[in-house]
């Protein structure tokens, strides 16, 4: 069966078949992931801040291998030093892909140095001024990441920030923080995105690295275990500009919910417990990034079902709503 295509700005921009991107998940993604987005027609993004300036080189290689089409790798500005900035950019992904920069961080340059050596460059934001500045400072594309997603988040609602900045920004805009199914791609779209970028979605595929516990966290989800806390960045003493983790609810944050002055002094003691529990694949005491759209994701499937049919289900969703809104309108 032909696979549905959806063409946006986005879509002819990147050389992608599909208006869908892989959120760069730093920790949480890798290679294989990636590469399967990619193949399916989206954008694989790696999350690249957690790796070695001179691992950089050998990952983008291990991607390239499983596939020839287009893929991002993503930095979380706030921490990442220079050399491994210039080990993305020598990689030459078709995309970097930037989030949580500090105010006075240097995005121009950054921006310049990308467009340099024939990178795009997509940043994301999580409030409107983040928008503009990004915009202004030579972004390709805008992510505008809501609230309800996984990982680090603002506390903008998704279909607000969407709207807001697609009203205004020049460049295609992504909506993210909250996507899961072809419904909300409709959604996006009708916001006036031009594609989305997910997370959680792509958590609970056959491709992601996850230990098998924490994708059935996910699936047994009802969208209501999440929750915005700072343990994870109190446990890894860490300082976010401006976000939250929105993490799912476990034994790990019923200990420490209303206790985050006393975690501060347990700090080393909590981290090991946090990376003993990582490492055994014990979703009690591990940070269990998701965001609410564990309540709409029902099965750990391929990487490449998840694409298409996020696509055919937009699609029809578009499709339908026209008919039925038409055949409503016209006296019977
Ligand atoms: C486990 C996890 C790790 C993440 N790490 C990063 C990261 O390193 N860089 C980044 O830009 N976004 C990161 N994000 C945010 C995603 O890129 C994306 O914006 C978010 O997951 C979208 O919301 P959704 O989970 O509802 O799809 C992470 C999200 C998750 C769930």
């Amino acid at each position: 069966m032909a696979v549905a295509r959806l063409s946006t700005r986005m879509t002819r921009l990147l050389g992608v078949e599909h208006p869908i991107a892989l959120g760069g998940m730093a920790g949480h993604g890798g290679p294989e992931l990636v590469a399967a987005v990619s193949e399916a027609g989206g954008l694989g993004v790696l999350g690249a801040t957690v790796l070695a300036p001179d691992s950089v080189a050998g990952v983008a290689a291990d991607i390239r291998n499983r596939t020839g089409r287009p893929f991002g790798l993503n930095l979380l500005l706030f921490q990442t030093g220079r050399e491994l900035v210039s080990a993305v950019l020598e990689a030459a992904p078709a995309v970097l892909s930037t989030a949580w920069a500090p105010p006075e961080f240097d995005l121009r340059s950054l921006f310049e140095a990308a467009h340099e050596r024939g990178l795009l460059a997509m940043h994301m934001v999580s409030t409107l001024p983040e928008a503009r500045a990004a915009e202004a400072a030579g972004a390709d594309l805008i992510v505008a990441q809501g609230t309800e997603g996984g990982g680090h988040v603002g506390t903008m609602g998704t279909t607000v920030l969407v709207r807001q900045v697609a009203r205004e920004a020049q460049v295609p805009v992504l909506g993210a923080g909250g996507f899961a199914d072809g419904a909300g791609l409709a959604a996006a779209l009708a916001l006036g995105a031009e594609g989305i970028l997910l997370g959680t979605r792509f958590l609970a595929t056959v491709e992601s690295p996850l230990p098998d516990s924490f994708k059935q966290v996910i699936v047994e989800s009802d969208g209501h275990s999440t929750l915005l806390t700072e343990i994870p960045d109190l446990a890894t003493n860490r300082v976010w500009p401006g976000a939250y983790a929105r993490v799912t609810r476990n034994r790990l944050v019923e200990d420490w919910l209303g206790r985050e002055n006393e975690l501060r002094r347990h700090q080393v003691e909590v981290l090991a417990r946090i990376q003993a529990a990582r490492q055994a694949g014990d979703p009690g005491y591990a940070v269990l990034y998701a965001g609410q759209t564990a309540g709409l994701i029902d099965s750990v499937r391929p990487a490449r079902e998840v694409v298409e049919s996020l696509v055919a289900e937009a699609a029809s969703v578009i499709g339908e709503l026209a008919a039925r809104l038409r055949a409503e309108d016209s006296p019977a």
